[in-house]
């Protein structure tokens, strides 16, 4: 008996929307890694812990699929691009990867909505509104970056700043409480 209830269609869009936030979570990973190398311990504990978040996204649709009986295809991720070319440069490329990504999360809303599969249209319903926490993130950090003086920071205000999104840690949800049962 098929018990599967994913067109052939969605089931491919998922698998590789699945990718898409694993490739995400090896890019806040390599910004992470370059900005403790910068020696700015704040920002890279942010952007370690986004990369856990969207490690979980990835997990979230894993689980999706297999739910509703279609089937996984974990594939290889790409290489993430090169390393910001300064901190600001970092912000605007994580505006960039989340806007980005919220076109592709909106082309599965239409795709669900086409095929008028009501369950996976009501899925990412989830993402649509993870997207808006996602973009309104990255541009705190523009704007936060902006006030700092751009790409003219000066050594102190960038401290501040490091230190700023260290203290405000706790305020962010923290990647371990934010799990496929506990979005
Ligand atoms: Fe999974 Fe940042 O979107």
């Amino acid at each position: 008996m098929n018990t599967n209830r994913l067109s052939k269609k969605l089931t491919a869009a998922l698998n590789v929307q699945m990718t898409n936030e694993a490739y995400a979570s090896q890019i806040y990973l390599s910004y992470a890694a370059w900005a403790e190398s910068e020696g700015c311990r704040g920002i890279a504990n942010f952007l370690f812990r986004h990369a856990q978040e969207e490690r979980n996204h990835m997990m979230k649709i894993l689980e999706y699929i297999l739910k509703r009986g279609a089937k996984v295809q974990v594939a290889s991720i790409l290489e993430p691009p090169e390393n910001p070319a300064s901190i600001n440069n970092c912000f605007e490329k994580v505006f960039e990867h989340e806007t980005d990504n919220t076109k592709a999360i909106y082309k599965l809303v239409k795709m669900s909505l086409d095929e008028e599969d009501w369950a996976s249209w009501n899925f990412m319903q989830w993402f649509v509104k993870e997207q808006i926490e996602e973009e309104t993130f990255a541009m705190g950090l523009l704007d936060k970056m902006k006030i700092a003086g751009g790409e003219k920071v000066s050594g102190d205000a960038l401290y501040e700043l490091d230190r700023d999104l260290e203290k405000t840690l706790g305020e962010v949800r923290s990647a371990q409480d934010v799990t496929t049962d506990k979005p």
